[in-house]
């Protein structure tokens, strides 16, 4: 019975590191991720190669069942074409909140995202994940960090790949990210009400990662 399947959601906004932190916390528990921003991105990228109107929710949200998507550590692919880079663009990011905002897109993803509880247990990434998708989830972390901090992140992290990048033009995007994934109607971007709040501006990935397994030794369902 996957209720049977413990479950750890991070929620935050955009480059607060729910990445990072959802693939350290897995790894120290040998749990699976589940990284449903890669859905909503792929889904974008999907849509706006077949010319549909990322406006257009109905017809996006028609296209999820057509998708041949397939998921290996990390890697994603797409009609066969590995399309992992293509997804980490901050224009594939943007096309996500834009697709995201649809209601008929999200009831699309919604199964798509319980198929990914599997034995021993799963740490979900995004925004929703604590609120919509596993509402009955024992540890629900929602993780912030200033605004000032996740532009300069993000810059560092463009700037190691050898892309170049501008900090003002950054910030301004992910605020207005935040924004849209805040202000839309469905499932916005919001703490659920049990989610204990976690401010990592100040942290190293392994202090959050500690917090987050303690947090988990004392909530954890099955001892
Ligand atoms: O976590 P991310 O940056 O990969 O997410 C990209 C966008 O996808 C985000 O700005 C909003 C949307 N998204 C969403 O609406 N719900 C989720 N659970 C995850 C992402």
């Amino acid at each position: 019975d996957p209720a049977d399947i413990p479950v750890i959601t991070i929620d935050g906004p955009t480059a607060s590191g729910k990445g990072t932190l959802t693939d350290v916390v897995a790894h120290a528990l040998g749990y699976h991720v589940l990284d449903s921003g890669a859905l909503y991105r792929v889904t974008g990228l999907a849509a706006s190669r077949a010319g549909v109107s990322l406006d257009d929710g109905d017809a996006v949200a028609a296209l999820v069942p057509t998708l041949d998507l397939r998921f290996t550590q990390g890697h994603v692919f797409l009609a066969g074409q590995e399309v992992s880079a293509d997804l980490r663009l901050e224009a594939t990011g943007l096309m996500a909140s834009q697709v995201g905002a649809h209601p008929p897109v999200r009831r699309a993803l919604h199964q798509l995202q319980l198929d990914f509880r599997r034995l021993p247990g799963l740490v979900a990434d995004g925004r929703d994940m604590g609120t919509a998708i596993f509402p009955e989830a024992s540890l629900k972390v929602f993780l912030t960090a200033s605004a000032a901090t996740r532009a300069e992140r993000r810059y560092r992290q463009l700037i190691s790949k050898g892309l170049s990048a501008n900090m003002e033009g950054l910030r301004a995007d992910l605020e207005a990210r935040d924004a849209r994934d805040k202000g839309r109607s469905a499932s916005p971007l919001q703490a659920a009400a049990d989610a204990i709040e976690l401010d990592n501006s100040a942290q190293t990935i392994e202090e959050s990662r500690d917090l987050v397994l303690s947090w988990w030794q004392q909530k954890r369902p099955f001892q």
